[in-house]
């Protein structure tokens, strides 16, 4: 007889994610039901990063994942037929197992992935509960709060054709309500759309990959002045932080840093955080150093008294969390399943960077799906943030929709303060 949580077949599919990539779906079929993921997929990737498998050769650019959907039918289904749905942590030990190298390399980290995630949305339908009641279950994290949101509303660095070298430039509305965050957010991203076009032209407001205006703004400080007009504008200057994804490592080059037509070296550009950071309200700069240097980042730390977040520092894994901790290198962890491809080992990234007083902000990738997975993530492993870009776009829209209705379930916003 099959049981009920029973692990009965997988099934893989190649889809497109936003960018028009192929990715890969994956359905897990249990004795009492199913559930179905799908992988994002990076632009801006870390070095240290789990590495994702691509086909090569012609079709697709190179981009097919068919090799990795054959990986599923063929060598993961037959290994995980018959486990326990539940028992995350084995599924994923099978897993890594399975794959043997310490970057996914193997099977692919998009293939474990979208595995991990879609037999975790499988126990937690089987169990006829919430996904995020299912993921504070097996995170222990009892306690769960609907996480502040950080709209990327100015797209730069690897996700537009502009010259801006910082990646992303985020609001944070200061709220008690998540849906009141999500209106300040949606009419901020509209008086910028207006804004954008006056002065840069009609065409000026299409959108980058994370659905920020793209417009040919070459300097920091031209994309800081613009967001505060807007904000302005609609008289939340008080009521909204900024926020900034720096992605420091794409214009790192020759030991220095490429930003605004200048070269810069490291002393030089805490200088010029510490600059920014007094005339505008920034509370959060992610990656502003190049992903080797622990040292900058511990300094721009310990210097300023704003969050420092480490994406392509920390790639959500916990060997490079502990070196970070050690170093005293930033405040806050960037959490991202898909570079370290399971969900067990990005639940205990997220565990030792919060028992060492950091903060966590779940995010998306630039390259995403129709899949709200990273909001019931979010909710169920207790993180304070989330960032899955700018009010427009679907892939984007579908995360905060999710926490909407979340909050409307009743599970309270954590607010900024
Ligand atoms: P990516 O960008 O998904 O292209 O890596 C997101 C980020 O850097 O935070
Ligand atoms: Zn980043």
């Amino acid at each position: 007889m099959i049981r009920k949580y029973e692990i009965v077949g997988l099934e893989a599919r190649q889809i497109f994610d936003s960018r028009g990539n192929p990715t890969i779906e994956c359905t897990v079929t249990v004795g009492k039901g199913k559930g179905t993921a799908m992988a994002p997929s990076g632009a801006s990737t870390g070095k240290y990063e789990a590495v994702e498998l691509r086909d090569g050769g012609k079709a697709y650019d190179g981009k097919g994942v068919n090799q990795a959907v054959r990986n599923i039918d063929t060598i993961i289904a037959p290994t995980l037929t018959g486990m326990d749905v539940r028992e995350q942590e084995e599924i994923d030990r099978e897993l890594i197992q399975l794959d043997g190298t310490e970057n996914k390399g193997n099977l692919g980290a998009n293939t474990t992935t979208v595995v991990s995630l879609a037999c975790c949305r499988a126990a937690a339908n089987a169990k006829e509960v919430e996904l995020y009641e299912h993921i504070s279950h097996i995170s222990h994290q009892w306690e769960h709060k609907v996480p502040v949101p950080f709209f990327n509303v100015i797209n730069g660095g690897a996700h537009a054709g502009n010259k801006l070298a910082v990646q992303e430039f985020m609001i944070v509305p200061k709220t008690t309500k998540f849906k009141q965050s999500m209106k300040i957010g949606v009419e901020v991203y509209h008086t910028l759309e207006k804004l954008v076009e006056k002065k840069y032209g009609k065409s000026a407001s299409n959108v980058g990959d994370e659905g920020g205006f793209a417009p040919m703004i070459n300097k920091t400080e031209d994309a800081l002045k613009m967001l505060m007009k807007a904000l302005k504008t609609r008289g939340y200057d008080k009521k909204v932080f900024i926020s900034m994804d720096v992605a420091a490592s794409e214009f790192y080059k020759g030991r220095q840093y490429h930003i605004d037509g200048k070269k810069l070296n490291k002393e030089k550009m805490i200088k010029y955080y510490e600059d920014l950071i007094k005339k505008y309200p920034i509370i959060n700069i992610e990656d502003p150093f190049q992903e080797e240097d622990f040292k900058a980042f511990a300094k721009l730390t310990e210097e300023t008294d704003v969050q420092i977040t480490g994406d392509d520092l920390f790639v959500t894994n916990v060997d490079r969390i502990k070196q970070g901790i050690q170093a005293r290198a930033c405040n806050a962890l960037l959490l991202k399943v898909n570079q370290i491809g399971t969900l067990s080992e990005s639940i205990q990234a997220a565990r030792m960077a919060q028992h060492a007083g950091y903060k966590v902000m779940v995010s998306h990738r630039s390259g995403e799906t129709s899949d709200p997975f990273i909001a019931d993530l979010a909710v169920g492993i207790g993180a304070e943030q989330i960032k899955s870009g700018a009010p427009c776009r679907s892939e984007r829209l579908v995360k905060y929709n999710r926490l909407l209705e979340i909050e409307k379930h009743g599970i309270k916003y954590i607010g900024w303060f």
